[in-house]
């Protein structure tokens, strides 16, 4: 309905998305939980539409991927600091050849592409994305995942104790308030993101499990906002965004599977869950309809390849001079 042909559409624009979705965009954008506040010169409308290339490199410059280490304030005087990874994440893993980036998408639910995706050197899956039953159409090699801190606090996940957290490195995010000031989000974080960190590392102490740096979610989020030509939900991005941006900082090539929708299309929300919406593929809380809108402009790869296989391929950082 209205979404300007098969595949997507790189100037989706809310006043596509049905009248429920509209209200709810526009509630987030009113709400403005995580004190947003552009100055002056960021704040201004779209100047021109910049060149997938233009893009690539703005987002290089900015896509330093910082995590906590124990050295950090304000965690260098709690004990538990000890147990944040001495190293960045960015030394100790990688770099890679080739990477694979799965959405959760329903769309991936007879895709049929598990043998592809674990032909990559590294994959990166998403929060509660199970691999068993479901290999045929997602793999199951994971080397990276990427949890929000819902998932790590919420009862339904048991995050401590399922087996499904246990294999590859954790990165763990929390929406931060966009001052991204490390004291500030400590004493108010969206979720005890903390709290379960220590818990787990307890539990898992041989487990390599990162904390991202907040100041990476508002960095991409004022990288969207200024390539839109209206205002997106004041909201960090998806999670689905951020693995996206933190393989291209280890990896040469990266595919992404069905963060673009294929010609597999649908309502349903994961590929492992029946719950229907499509707001998990057109955002609501997250401003996902403009993550995918500059995601479509960088994609390196053909039309082709997503309406066949959900597939958007972008380059590493390290393979192009700004
Ligand atoms: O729902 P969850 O955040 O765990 O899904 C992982 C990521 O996959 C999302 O953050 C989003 O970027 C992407 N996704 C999507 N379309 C869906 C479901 C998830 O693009 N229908």
């Amino acid at each position: 309905k209205g979404e300007g042909g098969v595949i997507w559409n790189d100037e989706m624009s809310s006043n596509m998305l049905d009248k429920r979705l509209r209200k709810v965009v526009q509630n987030y954008q009113a709400m403005n939980k995580y004190g947003v506040n552009l100055s002056k010169s960021e704040g201004g409308k779209r100047r021109q539409k910049r060149s997938g290339p233009e893009l690539l490199c703005q987002l290089k410059e900015m896509a330093k991927i910082t995590t906590l280490m124990p050295e950090m304030e304000p965690f260098k005087k709690f004990l538990w600091a000890s147990q944040l990874p001495a190293q960045p994440l960015t030394s100790a893993l990688g770099p890679f050849k080739t990477c694979a980036v799965v959405s959760s998408a329903g769309s991936l639910r007879n895709s049929g592409l598990g043998k592809e995706i674990d032909a990559h050197d590294a994959v990166v899956r998403f929060n509660a994305a199970p691999t068993m039953g479901f290999e045929k159409d997602v793999g199951s090699k994971t080397t990276v995942r990427l949890i929000n801190s819902q998932v790590m606090a919420s009862e339904d996940h048991h995050f401590l104790s399922s087996s499904l957290y246990s294999s590859g490195t954790l990165v763990a995010w929390d929406p931060a308030p966009f001052s991204s000031d490390l004291n500030e989000w400590y004493n108010k974080t969206d979720y005890p993101i903390f709290k379960q960190y220590q818990q787990y590392r307890k539990l898992h102490p041989q487990q390599p499990f990162y904390i991202l740096h907040p100041s990476m979610e508002w960095q991409l989020w004022k990288r969207l906002q200024d390539n839109m030509a209206e205002p997106i939900q004041k909201n960090p991005p998806s999670s689905g965004l951020l693995g996206t941006v933190l393989m291209m900082s280890l990896c040469d090539v990266v595919h992404v599977y069905e963060f673009l929708p294929s010609r597999r299309r649908t309502e349903l929300c994961h590929y492992y869950q029946n719950f229907k919406d499509i707001a998990c593929t057109m955002g609501a809380y997250h401003p996902l309809l403009y993550e995918k809108n500059l995601v479509k402009r960088m994609n390196k790869g053909s039309d082709k390849d997503i309406y066949n296989h959900g597939r958007v391929t972008l380059p590493g950082f390290n393979t192009f001079n700004c």
